[in-house]
């Protein structure tokens, strides 16, 4: 059984990713830590998340048996699935831009809803989530939403949280039970910009096609004329 152990609430830490990673050995398998603020909030490739809103959501889990995982990059398409679900319930109109931002497109740009930004180790990992619950924060080169922007309602933090943590078990023990097949599906199904032409870029390079969605690994597939691209890292290029 795939059970979220316990959860943890904090007034302030440096980034819930971090302190789970620094004392990932006093803590259970499927821990969650969550914090009211974070004074070092980190999302992908070295950019920071800006976490001072108390409205927001900021919380990371631990994941430190890895054996159910045969093929550790579809967790973080499972991860994605768990977060879109959860948003879908309150606000059904957004997309998953690959690998793993939640989005809702407007006049052909994205605003961003909620990131996740997975850190591995040898022996575990901490998958971490940040939502715009309830404020929209402004960073320079990236359009942001919240979802009560969206449905003019204020979100509780707890309530939402109980809902993700329902979906992320019911999830993960179903791509236990019967396999990644499922979910690929429903990630392509609700995919950002699926067979429209996009960049990816990585940290060495940038690649163009026809965005096919993802193959049962979690790699997105690029069509460019003569080839089928599948990439691994990186993500879809800013739009702005
Ligand atoms: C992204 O760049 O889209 C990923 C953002 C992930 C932010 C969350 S907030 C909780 C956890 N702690 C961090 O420092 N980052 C993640």
């Amino acid at each position: 059984m795939f059970k979220v152990s316990n959860i943890y609430f904090f007034k302030e830490l440096l980034s819930t990713n971090t302190y789970l990673a620094d004392n990932f050995n006093k803590y259970d398998n499927l821990s969650i830590v969550c914090s009211d603020t974070q004074t070092s909030g980190r999302g992908r490739n070295n950019r920071v998340w800006i976490s001072s809103y108390i409205e927001n959501l900021y919380f990371s889990i631990l994941l430190k048996d890895l054996s159910y995982f045969k093929i550790l990059t579809q967790l973080p398409i499972l991860s994605s699935i768990s977060i879109y679900r959860t948003i879908n319930t309150y606000y059904n109109k957004i997309k998953i831009k690959w690998p793993n931002d939640i989005v809702i497109v407007k006049d052909n740009a994205f605003y961003k809803i909620a990131g996740i930004l997975i850190d591995s180790f040898k022996d575990y990992m901490v998958l971490g989530f940040g939502v715009n619950l309830n404020i929209a924060p402004s960073i320079n080169d990236q359009n942001t939403c919240s979802l009560k922007d969206l449905i003019n309602k204020d979100i509780d933090k707890k309530i939402f949280l109980n809902n993700f943590i329902f979906n992320f078990e019911d999830i993960f023990n179903e791509y236990i039970k019967f396999g990644f097949n499922k979910f690929q599906k429903e990630y392509n199904n609700n995919a950002y910009k699926l067979n429209d032409f996009i960049e990816i870029k990585d940290n060495l390079n940038i690649y163009s096609g026809k965005y096919l969605g993802i193959d049962n690994n979690g790699f997105a597939l690029l069509s460019n004329n003569k080839d089928l691209l599948r990439l691994v890292n990186g993500e879809v290029k800013n739009n702005l």
